[in-house]
């Protein structure tokens, strides 16, 4: 079973308490359940992770590499200026989709930029938590 692991970035444990007319209602277990379960619905062996600290998530991001298939990755507010971050998914040589709850395209314009998204396989911005959803389900046509 290919194994897929799911990376959520900074601020990221504060969902649902944290700018809900942005992100939804939705608390972060409750979006790493749905995760699973659409995995699971997927025949999809998934991890989930979540972390504030940038040289964690290229830890992360290097790990993916040696024990998963492919990772999906949320990076938030790094999305738009770590190269530590972009540089980690540049190196590595799994799938590497990167999603956002919200259309980053849609807000303020310092979110318009992505430094990921040129070294990433895609990008899914919008759908709220159903861009892991949507995520998953391009890893499985992907790796199948
Ligand atoms: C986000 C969008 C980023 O601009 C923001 O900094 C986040 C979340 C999203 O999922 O919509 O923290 O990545």
């Amino acid at each position: 079973m290919p194994k897929v692991l799911v990376v959520h970035g900074p601020n990221l444990n504060m969902l649902g308490q944290r700018e809900t007319d942005v992100y939804g209602d939705e608390d972060l277990n409750q979006i790493d359940e749905q995760i699973k379960k659409e995995a699971d619905a997927l025949g999809l062996e998934v991890d989930t992770k979540q972390s504030n600290e940038e040289g964690e998530l290229v830890g992360l991001i290097q790990e993916a590499n040696e024990k998963f298939d492919a990772l999906i990755i949320n990076p938030a507010a790094f999305t738009h200026y770590s190269i530590a971050i972009r540089d980690a998914v540049a190196a590595v040589k799994i799938p590497v989709i990167e999603v956002h709850i919200s259309n980053i395209y849609a807000r303020e314009e310092f979110r318009h930029k992505s430094v990921v998204s040129a070294v990433a396989k895609g990008v899914i911005s919008g759908f709220g938590s159903q861009s892991y959803l949507l995520g998953l389900k391009a890893l499985k046509s992907l790796l199948s």
